[in-house]
């Protein structure tokens, strides 16, 4: 069944219709700026043009980069404040007069890893996709299941006072100018800070730095989990986004 993802990111909101049984992506990317201020009625606004750019019915599968419990926003790192506490999902099907679920961008990243991606292998054990972007999006797997909403990027790293995603985000390497190899080593630290804790069998690498994966991979050394990059790159989200509305609606 052909289920429209929508993708809310700090800097661009992207629709795609996607065959919610293969993973297939359908149509073309259709993309708008995230408006500013990013807040819950101009981010709405957008969610319905896309809607309408694709004149389509039926569920819609929408990412948010947050915390997402039961349909409402409970953090907002990289957006506008005022969604904290907002019900994400109440707005989007006001605005859209169609069913919509909302759910945490990198656990819909994951999902889709883990269905179609470099996680389809992985269905034993615990598996955590991190993404790095602005931020760092998090998302577990015990044997293939997901543990929703659980934010390490905003774990504190020891001694540096700081969270995870301002130390070692994408944007900490664009906007420090770090080598590969510098931000990698600052990786590798997080990666073992998360190994202490979870004890993974693997950590899929995810967001745009997937696609680099060779240039900081070798720097990567003192964890034990194996490590692979994303395969779904740009459009995991969108891809974990439909299913999951598509599931939803079955039930
Ligand atoms: C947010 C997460 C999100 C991640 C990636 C973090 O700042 O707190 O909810 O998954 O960025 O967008």
């Amino acid at each position: 069944m052909q289920i429209l993802g929508i993708d809310i990111g700090g800097s661009g909101i992207k629709g795609r219709l996607v065959d919610a049984e293969t993973g297939a992506l359908i149509s073309e990317r259709h993309r708008i700026d995230t408006p500013q201020p990013s807040i819950p009625a101009n981010v709405a606004k957008v969610v319905t043009e896309i809607v309408r750019h694709f004149d389509y019915r039926g569920p819609v599968g929408v990412t948010f980069p947050a915390i997402v419990q039961h349909g409402v926003t409970l953090s907002a790192a990289n957006v506008d404040k005022s969604w904290i506490g907002a019900h994400a999902q109440k707005i989007f099907q006001e605005a859209t007069g169609l069913p919509v679920h909302v759910l945490n961008d990198a656990d819909a990243a994951g999902v889709a890893e883990m269905t179609f991606g470099a996680g389809r292998e992985m269905q034993q054990g615990v598996v955590i996709l991190l993404t790095f972007g602005t931020g760092i999006g998090s998302a577990i797997f015990l044997d293939g299941k997901l543990l929703p909403n659980t934010e390490f990027g905003h774990v504190p790293m020891p001694m540096k006072g700081i969270h995870a995603e301002h130390y070692c985000s994408d944007r900490v390497r664009k906007d420090q100018k770090l080598k590969w190899g510098e931000w990698a080593k600052r990786v590798d630290n997080y990666l073992t800070l998360m190994e202490l804790l979870f004890s993974p069998d693997a950590f899929i690498i995810g967001g745009g730095v997937s696609k680099k994966f060779e240039k900081f991979e070798p720097y990567i050394r003192r964890n034990q989990a194996k490590i692979v990059p994303a395969q779904l790159q740009n459009d995991a989200g969108i891809v974990g986004a439909a299913m999951t509305a598509y599931q939803q609606a079955e039930q």
